[in-house]
């Protein structure tokens, strides 16, 4: 056969399987058997393998199921869907805890009780309840904004449409989780490659009988906001829920200690298979919403919860190459380039060797038989390689010692707080002098916490750096859209998407676009504190003078090893320009200083000596919470020094010196009105 018959057979093939999938989701009587389906599909893979000049978006390679649509209105949430951080063992979990009493200061006898839940692998969904009608059904989105698959979610027979309860409160969002049991995917099989796929897929059907096809399930676990809600604790919420005709985790339960919850750890996860659903770990939230309310959170997660993840599914593969990939602050990251296996029904053909030490420590080589381990969603990564089987001609990997994009010398830094040479490598060139820092830089730039360009993904990027399009950030706003809408894979309809989503995002808040920039060890909380600081983008701008350099030291989170960063960032004249040119293009609005009726309203504080029974931390948060500053160091402009138990004597003399208010632990808790 010559290459435009196999073409055509292949795309005859293509053709057939879109109208099956079609029919299998418009229509309740599928068109064909399922061995019927199941040859098409293997023919088609088959001829892929075959010949490789074969490709189709709608290769059931490619697609899991029936295309979902992208076109959902977003809504805001109301209280923002967090993340939660990631436990892997013990050492974490202690950890973990004992962050948490710090926090609250309390010493280590004190019990912590958690309720604790199995982590269901679906998609998160929280819906908006008002006098109890179930109105708005949203999708976690970014955290901030979801899409509004409301019709979608009340084909689901587990979520109440109606509550008429009466401790039901006036207005709530209750969040959870759908999902499809793994039971129920048995038949969906061959349509997705995995139950959270075909959840997800579903979910995100234009047209809701669609939807119903698919038998999902919703078990609740949290809310956002809410209205006369009036329960204290989150096992007698969980509790609550099923009053109220939610469905549950019937797994949950209430353990105090680390070592009971490792226990129990034990007992589900020998007992995962036996479960009807996925789950990756075990969710562990503090059970007082009193305490969840102290520790708040940091960034995208709480402080009171965290995943302790399983650990996940193992795989022997041989690694055929060490490629170096150099990210966004110059790190230089080993991956190994593995023969494709399939672990716990991913196909893994990359894994992380985190840095040059990990490959000399492991004695990692080209050619060898590796174990892989893939752990929920994090990126696999090599455990340990088979030394025994080793063919003795395989060599030592030597790691580069210059920049395999720029040529730059690369380094290990000298840690000043661990006082070690770090194990990362890092490219020594300025940002945008090295193109593979540049195109990271880029993708960081558009990607979810920064710009967040809907439909400007990863690959896009790579696609526009290729043919020149962008170099540097600005250049993202002066896309040319005609030669766009010519390129392969491109048209009317998808440059005017890109277009909008651009268009849409020049108006940012400053505290994303001091996250897009990038600047090294300025991550979401630093970028928050700093949009604090110069409320508006023209003050960040013109930041480089020395006295706001050591003002900014005086902000409680930023360090020197920020304020070195931030100083390279400022001393670099292509960032110099970048900002200038955003600054003309973008609409900057200035940070939002959180409620500012607050009781302590541009006021700054600081503290010196040990406090009883709150924690530094605790403090600060509290001073912030209520629109005080919290610095470091004693200024003239200091308003308030908080004196505890043991102060250093020199910053009592100073704030004296300067006539600050001195104030003890009572008097400071009095001005908040709370209790001593
Ligand atoms: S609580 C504020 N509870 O895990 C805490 N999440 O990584 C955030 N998840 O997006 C949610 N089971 O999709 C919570 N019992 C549970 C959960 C759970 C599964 C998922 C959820 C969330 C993700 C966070």
């Amino acid at each position: 056969m010559n290459k435009k018959k196999i073409e055509s057979e292949y795309k005859k093939k293509i053709k057939l399987i879109i109208k099956y999938n079609k029919n299998y989701y418009d229509v309740s009587n599928p068109l064909v058997t399922d061995k019927v389906y199941d040859d098409l599909k293997k023919s088609i893979l088959n001829l892929e393998i075959k010949y490789f000049f074969l490709n189709s978006e709608n290769s059931p390679s490619k697609t899991v199921g029936f295309k979902p649509s992208k076109n959902f209105k977003k809504i805001a949430h109301r209280v923002p869907m967090l993340s939660l951080s990631n436990a892997f063992g013990k050492e974490d979990l202690i950890n973990f805890e004992k962050k948490i009493l710090n926090f609250l200061s309390k010493n280590r006898k004190f019990n912590l009780s958690y309720s604790t839940e199995p982590k269901i692998d679906g998609i998160s969904a929280s819906l908006m309840y008002k006098n109890g009608e179930f109105k708005t059904g949203l999708s976690r989105g970014d955290g901030k904004e979801g899409e509004d698959i409301t019709a979608n979610l009340a084909t689901i027979k587990d979520i109440p449409k109606k509550i008429d309860l009466k401790d039901f409160p006036e207005e709530i969002d209750i969040r959870g989780e759908v999902f499809i049991q793994n039971s129920d995917f048995e038949n969906l099989k061959e349509k997705f490659a995995n139950p959270r796929n075909a959840a997800s897929g579903s979910l995100r059907q234009k047209n809701p009988n669609d939807t119903k096809k698919i038998p999902l399930k919703f078990i609740a676990y949290t809310f956002g906001y809410e209205k006369g809600l009036k329960i204290r604790n989150q096992i007698d919420f969980l509790r609550k829920l099923n009053d109220w005709g939610f469905k549950t985790n019937p797994l949950n339960k209430l353990i105090t200690g680390v070592e009971n919850l490792l226990t129990n750890y034990n007992k589900i996860e020998k007992n995962r298979t036996k479960i009807d659903f996925d789950i990756d770990g075990i969710v562990y939230k503090i059970n007082d919403f009193d305490l969840q309310k102290r520790l708040g959170n940091v960034a995208n997660a709480p402080r009171w919860a965290i995943a302790h993840k399983f650990a996940s599914n193992k795989a022997i593969s041989k690694i055929l190459n060490i490629e170096i990939q150099i990210g966004r602050t110059g790190a230089l990251t080993p991956v190994a380039k593995i023969k494709p296996v399939n672990i716990g029904g991913v196909i893994v053909s990359n894994a992380t060797l985190h840095n040059e030490d990990e490959i000399e420590r492991k004695d990692i080589r080209i050619g060898d038989l590796a174990t892989i381990e893939r752990a929920g969603d994090v990126i696999p990564h090599i455990l340990s390689v088979d030394k025994v089987k080793r063919d003795n001609k395989l060599l030592k990997f030597i790691f580069p010692k210059i920049c395999p994009s720029c040529g730059s010398k690369t380094i290990k830094e000298f840690n000043n707080i661990t006082k070690r040479e770090d194990a990362v490598r890092r490219c020594t060139s300025e940002g945008y002098d090295c193109e593979k820092i540049s195109i990271e830089k880029l993708k960081h730039f558009v990607s979810k916490d920064a710009f967040n360009i809907d439909g400007f993904g990863k690959k896009i990027v790579e696609n526009f750096w290729k043919l020149n399009l962008i170099r540097l950030p600005q250049d993202i706003f002066k896309l040319d859209f005609k030669k766009i809408e010519k390129l392969e894979g491109w048209g009317k309809q998808s440059m005017e998407n890109l277009k909008y989503s651009i268009n849409q995002r020049k108006n940012i808040s400053l505290e994303r676009l001091i996250y897009s920039l990038g600047i090294r060890h300025i991550g979401l909380e630093n970028a928050k504190i700093l949009s604090k600081y110069f409320k508006s983008f023209s003050k960040f701008i013109s930041f480089s003078n020395e006295a706001i350099l050591d003002d900014i030291l005086n902000i409680d989170g930023i360090g020197g090893t920020q304020l070195k960063s931030i100083k390279n960032f400022f001393d670099n004249k292509v960032n110099l320009n970048i900002l200038k040119e955003l600054q003309k293009i973008l609409k900057v609005k200035d940070a939002i200083i959180n409620n500012k009726n607050g009781l302590l309203n541009e006021k700054t504080f600081m503290v010196t000596g040990k406090l009883s029974g709150i924690s530094r931390a605790e403090v600060k948060s509290l001073i912030e919470v209520n629109s005080g500053t919290s610095v470091s160091t004693v200024t003239k402009k200091l308003n308030y020094l908080i004196v505890g138990e043991k102060p250093t004597k020199k910053k009592v003399d100073k704030a004296k010196e300067f006539k600050i208010t001195i104030l003890n632990q009572s008097q400071f808790l009095k001005m908040l009105n709370v209790s001593s």
